[in-house]
């Protein structure tokens, strides 16, 4: 560790955050400071709690916004931390309330959490606004808790800092270490490939989520969490304190005191989330192996807070940012051994001391980026790599274009396989999740391993949610060659903690109409990462002919949220999000209660 997480240096105080300071009536005062009959409800209903009366005098009011659910494991110790926060926020003089928001638990949720992310960011943006608070504390953890939270806070814009729940402990099995997700993979394609009996499958479960928090590889979780810190929204240290570490506690503590300090500031989360941070977020997103569930997420936050983050930002920004950290699943170590390394403060110094950061963006704890992180120190240079001696030379995330994506798609370089990244093959075609799973074993599939796997109705829309199932298997009868690989392209995501050479994020999507649509069987396929091009070699007039026989999607989801979701989702590369949701609308209500 650089230095005690929980103690940013100085009292948070820098130019920026002390002009923002300025005596004014706390936004809860028009709940709690009426004396009148709208003052009595509010406060005498409250009171029932046992709350005494001098805590409605104007102090702040600290929302905690907890994402705790036993349907979600990794946020399962949630009610934990939101006692330390309370702790931290009574010690600086304010209120804390804790209200639960919808939790998006990643391994239960059907058909897939990302569907629900949206609704979940309504929730904590509705809740925000409607509610008696000040200030905001987000606790995120599992993949999709961050983004929802950022997003519905943003969209409020007050006093905000978000505190992550921090990774489980290694896994550990047969004298291994294993990681979530990767050896999910691993494990299960071991098992089709005849190398793994079902028994050590099954026992390896346990030994896999042995401790609370969330996924321990550089999934997405932890690259939420790292882009929580390196965003500026986070204190020090957020992303790779264990849960099961005491720090995270007193990360917590210091979390809730730091909260009503912003309030007091008036440090909104527009005055952090500026064009600066959100490069300086992409860039560590290049330099950790990060993933590409970020590109998404991080597009969808830029868009709430109105600024204009492209696809195009993601490539140029990224392209030579090498890869500093050696995680799974671009490579061999956990959030564990990162946390002990010295975690993201060194990866952030690495960046800013070559100039690739904004040192000046500004931080919750008030400090720059650069203050907070220039005496990180490294304890493990097999695990952070020193910037002019990488783990890998290619960080990032490479946008492709080409006729196949005319709006985009993205591919992970540092997890694909270096021999892949150009390739030609044929086509084999899978109409849908369903199709795939019925047919990858299937002795006679026309298919080898130079074949280009293409997975459609995946998307947004098409899924609808997005799923993440991009890393699709590879077909027994290839994998029984002792094949690993193979290029495969979809308008899915992928698990942060999957790998390969996988093209995903397909824009428009198949549902939407996008060419991927019109790939069949056969078709030839190039991909050239260098060159960022994505091609389907087919003529023109064929694809004409094609799009003219196309029948169109139509979904099969009539009415509920699913189908409110399918009308209003953008495409990947605005970050599918809700159309009515983009834009910042603040915190008024509008009206008093009657
Ligand atoms: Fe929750 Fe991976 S399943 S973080």
């Amino acid at each position: 560790m650089a230095r005690n997480p929980a103690a940013p240096k100085k009292p948070a105080k820098t130019k920026k955050a002390e002009n923002a300071s300025a005596p004014r009536t706390l936004r809860s005062q028009a709940w709690f400071g009426q004396a009148d009959r709208n003052g009595f409800g509010h406060r005498s209903w409250m009171k029932n709690q046992g709350f005494p009366h001098h805590l409605f005098d104007g102090r702040p009011v600290i929302g905690i916004c907890n994402t705790w659910s036993e349907l979600t494991p990794c946020n399962a110790h949630f009610r934990i931390i939101a006692e330390h926060v309370k702790r931290g926020v009574y010690e600086a003089g304010g209120f804390p309330l804790e209200f639960p928001v919808f939790s998006t638990g990643e391994t239960n949720l059907r058909p897939t959490a990302m569907l629900f992310r949206n609704l979940a960011s309504m929730d904590v943006e509705e809740a925000i606004r409607a509610n008696p608070m000040d200030g905001v504390v987000l606790l995120v953890g599992c993949d999709k808790t961050t983004p929802s939270l950022l997003m519905g806070a943003a969209s409020c814009d007050l006093p905000t800092i978000a505190l992550s729940g921090g990774p489980m402990l290694n896994g550990r099995y047969k004298g291994e270490h294993i990681g979530s997700g990767t050896h999910t993979w691993k494990f299960s394609e071991m098992v089709r490939a005849g190398e793994m009996t079902l028994q050590d499958f099954m026992a390896a479960e346990s030994s896999n989520s042995r401790s609370a928090g969330h996924c321990m590889t550089m999934g997405t979780a932890s690259t939420m969490a790292s882009m929580v810190e390196s965003i500026g929204m986070g204190l020090p240290t957020n992303a790779a304190i264990l849960a099961a570490d005491s720090r995270r506690n007193a990360l917590a503590f210091m979390v809730g005191r730091r909260a009503v300090e912003m309030v007091r500031l008036d440090l909104k989360m527009s005055k952090i989330l500026t064009r600066e941070n959100f490069e300086n977020a992409i860039r560590v997103n290049g330099a950790i192996g990060g993933s590409t569930n970020a590109v998404v997420h991080l597009l969808a936050l830029a868009g709430r807070m109105g600024i204009d983050i492209t696809l195009d930002d993601w490539d140029r920004l990224g392209k030579d940012v090498p890869c500093l950290v050696n995680l799974m699943p671009s490579g061999k170590y956990l959030m564990e051994d990162f946390f002990y390394a010295g975690g993201v403060p060194v990866v952030i110094r690495e960046l800013a001391e070559r100039g690739v950061l904004h040192k000046d963006a500004l931080t919750v704890n008030g400090e720059t980026i650069w203050e907070n992180n220039k005496d990180a120190e490294c304890w493990n240079r097999d695990v952070i790599f020193p910037y002019g001696k990488p783990f890998k030379k290619q960080g990032g995330i490479a946008v492709l274009q080409g006729n196949l994506c005319p709006n985009g798609a993205i591919l992970k370089p540092s997890a694909a396989s270096p021999k892949l990244m150009k390739h030609r093959g044929k086509a084999i075609v899978f109409e849908s999740i369903e199709d795939l799973h019925a047919r990858i074993d299937d002795p006679d599939l026309d298919c080898d391993e130079n074949s280009v796997m293409v997975l459609k109705y995946c998307g947004p829309k098409g899924y609808p949610g997005m799923a993440e199932v991009g890393n699709m298997p590879l077909p027994k009868k290839v994998l029984e060659k002792g094949i690993t690989d193979m290029v495969r392209i979809s308008d899915a995501r992928i698990s942060g903690t999957a790998y390969g050479t996988v093209v995903l994020h397909v824009a428009p999507e198949a549902a939407a109409g996008g060419p991927l649509a019109l790939v069949e069987n056969g078709d030839w396929i190039d991909l050239d990462v260098k060159k960022r091009r994505l091609h389907l070699d087919v003529p023109v007039e064929e694809l004409e002919r094609r799009r003219n026989a196309w029948k169109g999607f139509e979904s099969p989801h009539k009415s509920g949220y699913a189908r409110l979701y399918v009308d209003h989702v953008l495409q990947a590369d605005k970050g599918a999000d809700f159309d009515f949701l983009v834009g910042t609308r603040g915190a008024d209500v509008g009206r008093e209660s009657h």
